[in-house]
């Protein structure tokens, strides 16, 4: 019968540990390379629908389209911008929403400041629907320069709704947009934003930051908000919460269709990235579609 080797019984131990080292070190590079260099650009459709009380039969399967958080130029080239919006044209939209952050304030990993507006028309120049493309502004676009982006929008078929709204019709049927200015930015004048809007007629509200619908006073319907500004997050723990939100209430206002005190909101996750966070992890970018239907 052979002789057991005495240090047999030990290398197991030492390759399995090395075994585990190399499993982890593969994994942190694989999460690396995932986070930092293909998830980012792995942008999708989301479809949803929407219940809206009253809305007219002449608005159910309205199709808005909403694209948020460019965060142009800092990490999304003009194709991978384009690409984005291509995905909502292929659905025909009859509107499409831009709920903010066309621009980034800080360069790369918000080392550098004072950065000139970059021209949108490259990027944003394709966006077309039947009854336009509407916008708001977001944080980063005030931190940068919120009349740069202003002038640089009036290059693109962007129109920017601020503290106003407009009216849609289809045949006795209407359908409201109203545009309301960044939470944190700027100041919000709901009289102005709901003016001449019929009690009856269901109202889109356009908004960057979700927290509003937390914040909403009595006294002015909605139907839909619809935000951007979290990002989903942009890294998740795989099945877990969101590691850091820019809002004050936590993961609840972290993605998706989420009711508030007053209405609903969609947060959409958007397709770009802060300049300081320049990853996503398990956390897709995400360009939305709403399908309205009657509640
Ligand atoms: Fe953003």
């Amino acid at each position: 019968m052979p002789e057991k080797n005495p240090d047999s019984a030990k290398q197991p131990r030492v390759s399995r540990r090395k075994l585990i080292k190399w499993g982890l070190a593969g994994l942190a590079s694989a999460s690396l390379v995932e986070g930092f260099l293909l998830e980012p650009h792995r942008v999708r459709l989301h479809s949803t629908r929407i219940p809206i009380d009253g809305l007219g039969a002449a608005f159910a399967g309205y199709k808005v389209a909403v694209i948020s958080d460019f965060h142009i130029p800092h990490f999304v080239s003009e194709g991978y911008i384009r690409g984005a919006i291509g995905l909502a044209l292929a659905e025909k939209p009859d509107i499409i929403l831009l709920p903010g952050d066309f621009c980034n304030s800080h360069g790369a990993f918000g080392m550098k400041a004072d950065l000139p507006v970059p021209d949108l028309a490259p990027y944003l120049s394709s966006l077309a629907a039947t009854d336009g493309v509407y916008g708001v502004l977001g944080n980063h676009d005030y931190w940068l320069d919120a009349k740069g982006v202003m002038d640089s929008l009036t290059g693109t078929p962007v129109k920017v709704l601020r503290n106003e709204n407009l009216i849609l019709r289809r045949g006795s049927d209407s359908l409201a947009i109203v545009g309301t200015p960044d939470l944190w930015e700027d100041d919000i004048d709901l009289a102005a934003a709901f003016d001449g809007i019929p009690a009856d007629t269901p109202r889109i509200m356009m908004q960057h930051n979700p927290d509003l619908c937390e914040e909403f006073p009595e006294g002015h319907r909605v139907d839909l908000q619809v935000s951007g500004h979290t990002h989903g997050g942009q890294v998740r723990i795989p099945f877990g919460p969101a590691l850091l939100l820019p809002t004050k209430y936590g993961n609840k206002y972290r993605e998706g269709l989420v009711d508030g005190p007053r209405h609903r909101v969609y947060v959409t996750r958007g397709v770009g990235m802060s300049s300081t966070l320049p990853v996503r992890f398990c956390c897709p970018p995400e360009v939305t579609l709403l399908e309205l239907i009657q509640a």
